[in-house]
């Protein structure tokens, strides 16, 4: 990616010290999102290396995720299908436990929300850990997706999550680290 437009993402990401909890340098991409030329620049970058290419569905993460994933969705021509935080689905799911940079959760997803070889990308606001993209990419698998890429906005590769899903063999894309 260009310096210059990674620049813009950097400068239009705000950082808050200590939320939510001591020790955590909270990454908020509120203020990219409320940047109209920084939010279609960052949707146009993760959509771009799939141009031309037969996506079938975008699974995005609740809840930053859902916001980068319609807009995705939209520009691909592809169906979206969300992962949410448990107790929210109203039919049948699979379920996960996982870890993050600040906690422990549940992740569900719809067990018929996406067809056996089905292609699909990933996406999410941000990963650190990688502990709850991994988590989707199990629950993705389990129902038979192909899972094309992963796409994140932000890497913070200190906390190793990048590695985590390679290791898993998904192919990890991010605009700024
Ligand atoms: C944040 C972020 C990722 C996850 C990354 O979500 O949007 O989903 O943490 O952390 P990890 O790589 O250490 O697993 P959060 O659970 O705070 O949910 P939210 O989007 O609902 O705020
Ligand atoms: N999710 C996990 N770690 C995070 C961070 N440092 N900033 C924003 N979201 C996060």
């Amino acid at each position: 990616m260009n310096t210059s437009l990674e620049q813009t993402l950097l400068g239009a990401i705000r950082t808050i010290p200590d939320y939510p909890r001591p020790g955590v340098m909270f990454r908020d991409i509120t203020t990219l999102l409320g940047n109209a030329r920084a939010f279609r620049r960052t949707i146009d970058e993760l959509v771009h290396p799939h141009a031309g290419a037969k996506i079938d569905q975008v699974a995005g993460i609740e809840a930053r995720g859902f916001i980068l994933g319609g807009a995705i969705a939209h520009q691909m021509s592809a169906g979206f299908v969300p992962i949410r935080k448990k107790g929210k689905l109203p039919h049948e799911t699979v379920r996960i436990a996982y870890s993050l940079e600040y906690g422990l959760d549940e992740m569900e997803m719809h067990k018929d929300a996406v067809k056996a070889g089905e292609k699909v990308i990933l996406v999410d606001d941000l990963i650190a850990t990688g502990g709850t993209a991994e988590a989707a990419v199990k629950l993705l698998r389990q129902i038979g997706a192909d899972i094309v890429a992963a796409c994140f906005i932000v890497d913070l590769p200190e906390l190793g999550g990048r590695k985590k899903l390679e290791a898993l063999g998904v192919d990890v894309r991010t605009l700024i680290s």
